[in-house]
């Protein structure tokens, strides 16, 4: 098969590839709200040419490019669109309601001490979110801010990039629904040689070289990678900067899995920190080129119709900021409104044409990349063999995400090993690039697919925060007599969660023997946690009845064999991405199974890099999901001081301010095996990779030339940037048996989900960053 290459030709399409995904509203809470959607021309618009007002000026651009360019999201000069959101003035009441209504679901933010008094190695500046938010607090208090954006950006700073959590997220309104924004280039990072520090480029000049084309020196007038880095040290969602760096680039991982052409152009966290009007970028032959910044709309269940000043900007894109009330009805536990609320943040923001694409019958190989032997229906996973000498015994295995069909995703892996092992490939390259997690099972069976015969090991504790203790003092004396089985059980929800101390195995994989035993509280760094705790993946009540199949390793998927036998035969591929249940894979693999690593690209700077750089936190609640175990709880207690608890757990307003996504928190943080005493988070522990290798031009344009310089270094002695893989003294000789004793196993009989992917149970078994 070729690999699908880039050419210029494609650019176009290329580049407009986030549009769709960062215009894509927050579906959930739009089913009441008229959306001004794009049409096929028919809107009926007056323009004002001669309005003067920046947000009436946008208005009538919305609406003209509407009727005007079918199908591509209306965009406009960053500046005017700027100017818009600053003429809004500040509504300080709602603001200030907005600070103090977040405390409670902060405090379940587990690395929160960490965060304020990092380790030495930590590479960014300590935060004290709580601190912070006083601060802006007292800003507003004394009218500091002199618009309401102003402060806005101020608060998605505090809680969006200083914490450089993929878990943690407030999106206030004005700032991030009408528009985001987009720089005018698409840049890549790459070594012209392959071993020389990275050089940044337009993207233009490496699909279509030119003889005068020349690498970017300075952008907006500073060093250009100093210039990235500080925009990384801004708005990256990863803990590293060698992977908020990398993820500012184009490659094939990223347009596949973030949508994105690189954060640079546009998105992740980057595209609600303001640009400037302009960007410019010097080439090393000299030449300048400034052009302005552009602002896109988003598409969404607000009508523009309805702008016609500042004033009117702001009751459109804040409309949370003028309800009063609580949302909360009396003990409102409503399952469609709880799955209404619960699917917004995981459907933002996949475009609709995406969703549906991935439902299709037959799966289509991903673009960018070749021909796969085995891809699941969401293009989560998919497997390829190199099909050129010298790497005739390699397999391929692509992870751009864990989030899919638990079933699928399960079969499309054991479908792959089959077909590698029957091939006779002895190899295997993972690739994790640009993978931000997902179920989280999923990452036990991957691994347990791979090594059977090992036990995942994956230590993990709460904060003990007083609403917590409040849901577990209710729920788990009602879960005396629940036994959890396949059917469904009035208790199933309650008493699966953490909150009942029966569910989950301790550390060493043995029963809690009490209350006390799990929930302590246990003082670790000055702050109160639970005990340690891992999954249950025999638990039937979370697998077998949600997945209709088992966990690897579990049940009806016991005697599996491994396909590529030891560790020295696989290797994982990283681009820094890495987060959530990417990172509890990781883990498993690396510290359970002791297979070594390989991290692309990072900063120009030498030496070893990191390769799992996103969020190491095991867990990330919705403030909904805390909302709604508390609504659940309340329907168990008459307990004055317990509903008093549960009451702070309201975040209905909370999140109505945050419209483009539901605001999200780290609830769990994940510990290694040999960090126990310590407890150090593992997203406080630096954990180098153990080859470096630097993208080139080649690269970009196909995933493959990456796989083969990773088979290259990882399995026939090839060279690493930094560090290296050394081969073993002696490789098992596999070829003998062409099967070597890797047995095959039925399919699991593919069912679908059981329940519905956003109830209470399942939401709390999908990891995965926001970007
Ligand atoms: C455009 O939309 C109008 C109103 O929905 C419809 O009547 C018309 O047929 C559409 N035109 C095209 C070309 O789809
Ligand atoms: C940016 O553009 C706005 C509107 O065009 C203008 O008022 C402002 O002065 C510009 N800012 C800079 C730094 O040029
Ligand atoms: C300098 O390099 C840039 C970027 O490749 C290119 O667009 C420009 O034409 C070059 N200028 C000259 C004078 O060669
Ligand atoms: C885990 O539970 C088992 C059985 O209750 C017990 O023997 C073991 O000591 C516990 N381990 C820890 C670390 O508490
Ligand atoms: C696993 O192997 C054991 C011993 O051969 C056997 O008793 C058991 O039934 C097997 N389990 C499964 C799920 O195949």
């Amino acid at each position: 098969m070729k690999p699908a290459a880039l050419n210029a030709t494609v650019l176009a399409a290329l580049l407009s590839v986030s549009a769709p995904a960062s215009a894509t509203p927050s579906s959930g809470n739009t089913a009441s709200c008229s959306g001004s959607k794009p049409t096929n021309g028919t809107t009926t618009a007056i323009p004002t040419p001669t309005a003067t007002d920046p947000c009436v000026v946008a208005r009538d651009t919305y609406f003209s490019q509407l009727s005007s360019s079918l199908g591509t999201m209306p965009t406009m000069d960053a500046s005017t669109a700027r100017q818009c959101l600053t003429s809004v003035r500040v509504h300080k009441e709602p603001a200030i309601r907005l600070l103090d209504g977040l405390k409670p679901f902060l405090e379940w933010q587990s690395d929160q001490v960490y965060l304020k008094d990092p380790p030495a190695d930590y590479p960014y500046p300590p935060v004290d979110i709580f601190a912070e938010l006083e601060t802006i607090r007292s800003n507003l208090e004394a009218d500091k801010y002199s618009s309401e954006v102003e402060w806005q950006e101020d608060l998605y700073w505090t809680i969006a990039g200083k914490p450089h959590n993929g878990h943690l997220a407030f999106h206030p309104d004005l700032l991030t629904m009408p528009f985001e924004w987009v720089r005018p280039w698409s840049l890549v990072s790459v070594s012209e040689d392959g071993t020389s520090l990275p050089v940044i480029k337009v993207l233009e000049d490496v699909l279509s070289p030119s003889e005068k084309s020349s690498h970017v020196v300075e952008i907006n007038g500073i060093d250009a990678a100093t210039f990235i880095e500080g925009r990384v040290a801004q708005s990256s969602n990863s803990q590293d900067p060698d992977a908020g760096y990398n993820a500012m680039f184009f490659s094939q991982a990223n347009r596949a899995e973030l949508k994105s052409v690189g954060y640079f152009e546009g998105g992740g966290r980057e595209r609600f920190f303001y640009p400037g009007n302009v960007t410019s970028l010097t080439f090393a032959n000299g030449t300048t080129v400034q052009k302005p910044n552009i602002a896109r709309f988003h598409y969404g269940p607000y009508d523009w119709n309805n702008v016609r000043d500042a004033e009117t900007m702001h009751k459109e894109f804040c409309r949370g900021a003028y309800t009063t009330s609580s949302g909360r009805s009396a003990r409102n536990t409503n399952s469609n409104q709880l799955s209404a609320a619960l699917n917004s943040i995981y459907n933002y923001p996949q475009p609709a044409a995406s969703l549906s694409r991935r439902q299709e019958e037959e799966p289509m190989p991903i673009d960018g990349y070749p021909e796969p032997i085995v891809i699941d229906s969401y293009q989560a996973v998919s497997g390829y063999f190199i099909d050129e000498p010298g790497f005739e015994d390699v397999a391929v295995l692509v992870i751009l995400s864990l989030d899919s069909s638990f079933n699928d995703f399960q079969t499309a892996v054991q479908d792959f090993f089959a077909a590698a092992v029957e091939a006779g490939k002895t190899k295997l390259v993972i690739d994790l690039q640009a993978n931000g997690g997902g179920l989280i099972l999923q990452g036990y069976d991957t691994f347990r697919q791979i090594f059977p015969d090992i036990i995942q090991d994956g230590p993990s504790r709460w904060r003990a925060t007083s609403t917590f203790n409040a849901i577990s003092q209710i729920f788990s004396p009602l879960c005396a007599n629940y036994t959890p089985m396949v059917g469904y059980q009035e208790l199933d929800n309650p008493c699966n969660t953490v909150n009942n101390w029966r569910n989950d195995l301790n550390d060493t994989n043995g029963r809690f023997t009490s209350y006390i035993d799990k929930f302590g509280p246990f003082t670790v760094n000055g702050d109160a946690y639970t005990n340690y705790m891992e999954w249950d993946p025999a638990n039937p009540t979370l697998v077998r009845q949600n997945y209709e199949t088992d966990v690897t390793g579990y049940g009806s998927r016991k005697n599996f064999t491994r396909p590529f036998g030891g560790p020295e035969n696989i290797v994982l591929l990283y681009d820094g991405y890495c987060a959530s249940t990417c990172s509890i894979f990781s883990q498993f693999m690396k510290h359970g199974a002791g297979v070594k690593s390989i991290a692309m690209g990072g900063r120009p700077r030498e030496g070893l890099i990191q390769g799992v750089d996103g969020v190491k936190g095991s867990q990330v609640y919705p403030t909904r999901q805390m909302k709604n175990l508390a609504d659940l709880a309340l329907e168990y207690t008459e307990d004055e001081a317990l509903i008093k608890e549960l009451k702070r757990l309201d975040d209905t307003y909370v999140s109505s301010r945050s419209p483009y996504q539901l605001p999200v928190v780290n609830v769990r943080d994940a510990v290694l095996p040999s960090e126990i005493e310590s407890g150090v988070p593992t997203q406080f522990i630096t954990e180098l990779a153990d080859c470096r290798l630097y993208w080139t031009e080649a690269m970009i344009q196909s995933p493959e030339e990456i796989w083969k310089a990773a088979a290259q270094a990882a399995f026939k002695g090839g060279n690493c940037v930094a560090g290296g893989i050394a081969q073993p003294v002696k490789r098992p000789q596999y070829a003998a048996s062409r099967l070597r004793g890797y047995r095959k196993h039925p399919r699991p009989a593919s069912g679908g989900r059981v329940r519905p992917s956003n109830s209470l149970i399942m939401q709390q078994m999908r990891v995965k960053v926001s970007d």
